[in-house]
């Protein structure tokens, strides 16, 4: 029984008065599932108000990136033990932005999911293809190898503490959503990768969809057999849409 997950990615947007909005949404959400994982994920420097907006409701925490070392001579860097400390509770590895403009290759992705799971917090590796790969038929090649490049490299103990995000960068930010079929294509084929590690992590491991998820979709996506969720980036950033999708998710 995989618990859904919603996730709210709000990437370099956000402010004290938004984090306050969604802090009262949340506290006159009662009629939302107890039975589903929320998460917020605002820049940096929120997220100390974020653990507090979001006091005694069912949000919680996550961070963008993580640093792959855990303190020294890095400026401008941040490390998982301090994310831990600022009630940080899913960091997101690999995401594509960070993959493109950051020059995060799949060993730095390696490393920073390896901090995250010594700290304690559950990494969220993204994956996805962009347009011209997916027009050279290498979905499965470049996906299922980004999988890879990171379950390879872990016990399967720490396996079992991993989220996946697919997300394909085509339809990142584009209002150009996968179709349902589309996205339960990959995502099986990811459960499908995960049942060559072993039959318990590909039936428990939860794989969320990202890319122009909105109300108006949500509720399609979600119903398919291997989309265990969302991570939200454009939606996520209005209470009202972002609880719509919570709400499809329960
Ligand atoms: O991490 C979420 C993301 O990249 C999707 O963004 O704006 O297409 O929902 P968006």
């Amino acid at each position: 029984m995989r618990i859904p997950l919603i996730a709210g990615n709000w990437k370099m947007n956000g402010s004290l008065a938004l984090l306050e909005d969604f802090g009262n949404a949340f506290a006159r959400t009662e009629s939302l599932s107890k039975a589903i994982e929320i998460v917020i994920i605002p820049p940096f420097p929120y997220l100390a108000n974020a653990d507090e907006a979001f006091e005694g409701t069912l949000v919680q925490i996550g961070a963008q990136t993580l640093y792959s070392e855990n303190s020294g001579a890095f400026t401008g860097e941040v490390s998982a033990s301090m994310l831990k400390e600022f009630g940080v509770h899913f960091v997101l590895v690999g995401h594509s932005e960070r993959r493109t403009l950051f020059s995060e290759d799949d060993a730095a992705v390696l490393a920073r999911t390896r901090q995250a799971l010594e700290a304690g917090i559950t990494p969220v590796l993204c994956v996805g293809e962009t347009l011209e790969e997916r027009d050279a038929g290498r979905i499965d090649d470049i996906v299922l190898g980004q999988v890879a490049a990171v379950l390879d490299g872990l016990t399967e103990a720490e396996r079992q503490k991993l989220v996946i995000a697919y997300e394909p960068v085509w339809a990142i930010g584009t209002g150009r959503t996968a179709t349902p079929e589309q996205a339960q294509q990959v995502h099986a084929a990811i459960r499908a990768r995960l049942r060559t590690y072993s039959e318990s992590l590909a039936d428990d491991m939860r794989l969320l969809y990202g890319g122009s998820m909105k109300p108006s979709n949500a509720d399609e996506l979600l119903a398919q057999p291997d989309i265990d969720g969302g991570l939200i980036g454009g939606a996520s950033l209005k209470p009202e849409d972002f609880i719509a999708i919570c709400h499809a998710a329960g």
